[in-house]
């Protein structure tokens, strides 16, 4: 049983690597799918079989996919293009035989009102159009999205957002990739689709709760509406498709779009999520 992960030098895929190896599936029966050999060096080192495959070239995932039985097809992170490349993936998997994809697409994909959910999305509508078995990871957020507030938000004393009084239940990326390690070396998994969030229900202001208890800096949360967000957001530096897709989620947070109480991801992975303390900390 060989079994792929695409993104494999990203967080999650390297993290996926690794849960697969310490299941005791054999380095040879892993393939890491990654766009840049060199970053994949420590993978190779390990035994992983390392193959070399952009999502925008088919005949060279095609190749890459020879020989594999599962695959976790990590999305990718080139916003406005993820639909082609990730239907790239799908049509090479077909290609090359592949026997399940598994999918990391966003919590709520079909009803969801954040501007990422829509590539997500008519992923999702390609895999269930495909003769290939899937299953949708829908994951959550990642409580790791907010490490890059703590130092503003510690030195300023305000996190600052438009979630309003919407609740995440986000979980840590180890905890994401224990649910893909779970659906890629235990069999049944094929037509599921599971809604993956953590523990935890935080609002934002609890989030600045947890950044004041870890660092000992008292941090209160603002809360603005969305388009002043974004306007925040560009004024601060950032790209507006950036600023467009924080508002955009910050939003869907306040409509409880990235909160869930399916208990999906704790069945899967056997145990209760990472707490947000133990990731910010
Ligand atoms: N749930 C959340 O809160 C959340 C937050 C952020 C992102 N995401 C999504 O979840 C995915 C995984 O998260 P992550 O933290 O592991 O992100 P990450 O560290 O940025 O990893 C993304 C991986 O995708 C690979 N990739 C991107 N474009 C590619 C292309 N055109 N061809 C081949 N490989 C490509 C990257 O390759 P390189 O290593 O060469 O760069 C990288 O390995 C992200 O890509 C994004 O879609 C989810």
């Amino acid at each position: 049983m060989t079994t792929a992960v695409t993104g494999a030098t990203g967080h999650l895929g390297a993290l996926v690597v690794d849960g697969l190896l310490a299941r005791g599936v054999a380095a040879n029966d892993v393939v890491a799918i990654v766009r840049d050999a060199e970053k994949a060096r420590s993978l190779a080192d390990r035994g992983v079989q390392v193959r070399v495959a952009n999502y925008t070239d088919t005949a060279a995932l095609t190749t890459a996919l020879a020989g594999v039985d599962k695959l976790l097809l990590v999305s990718g992170s080139d916003l406005g293009q993820r639909v082609a490349q990730h239907s790239n993936v799908i049509e090479a998997a077909e290609a090359a035989g592949v026997s399940l994809i598994a999918y990391t697409s966003i919590l709520k994909a079909d009803t969801s009102g954040v501007s990422l959910a829509a590539e997500h999305l008519a992923t999702e509508v390609r895999l269930t159009e495909s003769p290939v078995a899937a299953v949708l990871l829908r994951n959550g957020w990642y409580w790791e999205n907010y490490q890059s507030s703590v130092p503003q938000a510690v030195e300023s004393g305000t996190l600052l957002g438009a979630g309003g009084s919407g609740a995440i239940a986000a979980a840590s990326r180890v905890d994401f990739a224990a649910a893909a390690v779970e659906v890629l070396v235990t069999e049944g998994h094929g037509g599921k689709i599971y809604e993956l969030g953590g523990d935890e229900h935080l609002t934002y202001s609890d989030v600045a709760a947890v950044i004041a208890q870890v660092t000992g800096k008292p941090v209160e949360y603002t809360d603005v509406p969305p388009a002043e967000y974004k306007q925040i957001l560009l004024g601060a530096g950032l790209p507006e498709f950036v600023a467009d897709m924080l508002a955009s989620a910050d939003a869907g947070i306040s409509r409880g779009e990235l909160d869930t109480d399916s208990g999906d991801l704790q069945k899967l992975i056997g145990r209760k999520s990472t707490p947000a303390a133990e990731v910010l900390r």
